[in-house]
């Protein structure tokens, strides 16, 4: 759960990264260049690929994990109050991620799907920019959009410094400064995706 998580957490990352260029308002010229080198080169496909790898095994996982935790306690507690130590969002991992799985269901079929399509049968890209353009002038669209980002804002709060627990690379010495990391983190990731789809529809960007 660890490793695939934080493997998708730098693809967060650098998928934020190319799409903040849309701030630089130049009709999106930036953003189409490095999204153009993301779209086309051999080995970014091929890390594609592993993104996918990863996203099945996080869910797979996650399952996995739910599983083993419901059988370890086959009959239930005759008394259990969870929110005494454990906060709603990480007990709710499996409805957040989920949240997300159909997020990202129709967010590829917006753009990744309907890209790879043209590339294979016309070798021609998409412009992404323009896509977007449209996609976020829709009211409900931009709505869908800030929920999943929302979702993924409670799913990483609980997700972050769980999978430095996991990997046994937390230290009472830094708990502190990975909890601080993982706030920040999943407030800010978030927040910039939903900030795109806003800008967006209020044409904040041209
Ligand atoms: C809310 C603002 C977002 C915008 C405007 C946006 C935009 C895009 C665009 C334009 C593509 C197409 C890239 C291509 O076809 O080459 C893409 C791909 C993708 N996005 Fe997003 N995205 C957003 C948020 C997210 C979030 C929050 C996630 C994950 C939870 C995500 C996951 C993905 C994935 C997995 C792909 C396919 C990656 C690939 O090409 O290999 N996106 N996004």
């Amino acid at each position: 759960m660890g490793l695939t998580g934080l493997f998708l957490i730098t693809f967060l990352v650098v998928h934020a990264g190319i799409n903040a260029c849309i701030w630089f308002n130049d009709g999106g010229k930036t953003f189409a260049f490095y999204a153009h080198f993301m779209g086309t080169n051999f080995i970014v496909h091929f890390m594609e690929a592993g993104l996918f790898a990863g996203l099945i095994l996080h869910i797979v996982d996650g399952l996995l994990l739910w599983k083993q935790n419901r059988d370890a306690r086959p009959v239930k507690y005759s008394y259990s109050n969870p929110a005494a130590n454990s906060k709603w969002y990480s007990r709710s991992m499996g409805i957040l991620g989920s949240l997300i799985l159909l997020f990202l269901i129709i967010h590829l079929k917006d753009f990744w799907a309907l890209n790879r399509l043209n590339q294979i049968t016309t070798g021609e890209e998409r412009n992404l920019f323009a896509m977007m353009q449209e996609e976020f002038s829709e009211l409900p669209v931009v709505i869908i959009y800030c929920a999943g980002c929302f979702a993924l804002f409670w799913h990483l709060l609980h997700g972050f410094k769980s999978a430095f627990q996991s990997l046994g690379l937390n230290n009472v010495k830094y708990n502190r400064a990975i909890e601080i990391a993982g706030r920040a983190f999943s407030i800010i990731v978030p927040l910039i995706f939903a900030l795109m789809p806003i800008s967006f529809y209020f044409h904040l960007v041209h």
